[in-house]
């Protein structure tokens, strides 16, 4: 749906001379139907690679492919076409302050040509979708933060794009009302099939709603792919940032990280294994959490005495759902 390919974006240095590269080469893949998430810590290029995604701003080299067409090259007339493919949602709401909240999320419409009744009738549409019906004729100063963000979503949703593109969307918000708009975000990639992309520096956001995610450091993706294999993943460091569970001195112990999904997470399976190979277990770590809408459970253990490897491996192999790592010595990972 989305590629990215080779990106890069460096602006001049200010008062001197050189350039400041925000970004570095990304190479990023991101499917139809994803909710994606962007996190990193300040300054690693987050917003710039947000705005090339919307097309803000062209970068420096590299291609950005939207269902297979090549947004990075085009001329400023259909760049104007291609930006309605896309809405964004951004942190402090952007609203219109002298339009009522239905003008708002006509707006787009009207510069787009379309005819009023048709802008009246998906204004209503979406404000049903967002829950704002009875706000219609209020104006942006009338409405709390979390009000405000919906009628954000709404005008972004608007011109019907492909692509919904947010921000740090709640990172203005308090956590209640944060809770309310990321719902709102997971709704609308639900029904409308939206595909979304959250740029975000809360790991709370990635764990609520997203689906992928990518760690970006410095200009350049330091990790990314699904949510629930970089959980699963022992030396994914956003994996352990999303659940952490104590991977940590081993003393040379042998020990493994367990990782078991959605209904897995309630099998007996460490009672079995111990019976079933024959081994002692210690739990060293662990926790249990919703991540992405799936209950993940990360198991770190310490084998005592002799344990056979292959043994352990094979036991795994066969449970749905539930993969093993050894973090001792060389990683392997078992099953899907
Ligand atoms: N218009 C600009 N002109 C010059 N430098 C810029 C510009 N925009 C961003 N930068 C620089 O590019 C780098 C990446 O900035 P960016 O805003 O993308 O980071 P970010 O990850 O969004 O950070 P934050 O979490 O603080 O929002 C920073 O070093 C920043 O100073
Ligand atoms: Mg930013």
């Amino acid at each position: 749906m989305i590629v990215v390919d080779g990106l890069t974006k460096s602006y001049p240095a200010t008062g001197g001379t050189g350039t400041i590269d925000a970004l570095r080469g990304i190479d990023l893949r991101i499917d139809e139907g994803e909710v994606f998430g962007i996190v990193g810590p300040s300054g690693s290029g987050k917003s710039t690679l947000l705005r090339c995604l919307n097309l803000l701003e062209r970068p420096t080299s590299g291609r950005i492919l939207l269902r297979g067409e090549d947004l990075s090259h085009l001329s400023e007339g259909r760049l104007r076409g291609s930006r309605r493919r896309i809405g964004t949602v951004f942190q402090q709401f952007n609203l219109l302050h002298c339009r009522t909240v239905r003008a708002n999320v006509e707006f787009p419409l009207e510069v787009a040509g379309v005819r009023r009744t048709e802008r009246r009738d998906r204004a209503e549409t979406l404000l049903e979708l967002v829950g704002l019906t009875d706000k219609r004729d209020a104006f942006p100063s009338q409405l709390s933060g979390g009000q405000q963000q919906r009628v954000g979503v709404a005008r972004a949703l608007a011109a019907e794009p492909d692509v919904l593109l947010c921000d740090e969307a709640t990172s203005a918000l308090d956590p209640a009302t944060t809770e309310q708009v990321l719902d709102l975000i997971a709704t609308v990639n639900r029904t409308l099939g939206v595909t979304i992309v959250v740029v975000t520096h809360e790991l709370s956001v990635v764990r609520r709603i997203c689906t992928s995610a990518a760690l970006l450091d410095g200009g350049r993706i330091v990790e990314s792919g699904p949510v629930a294999d970089l959980v699963a993943d022992p030396v994914s460091r956003l994996g352990d940032a999303l659940l952490p569970a104590g991977v940590g001195e081993q003393n040379g112990d042998v020990t493994a990280l367990v990782t078991a999904r959605g209904s897995a997470v309630a099998t007996p399976w460490l009672s079995r294994l111990s019976r079933d190979v024959g081994v002692d277990v210690a739990v060293v770590g662990g926790r249990v959490d919703r991540v992405a809408g799936t209950d993940i459970g990360k198991l770190h253990v310490r084998f005592d005495g002799d344990v056979d490897r292959d043994a352990v491996d094979r036991f795994f192999a066969v449970l749905p759902d539930v993969t093993v790592a050894w973090t001792t010595g060389v990683v392997a990972r078992v099953g899907a």
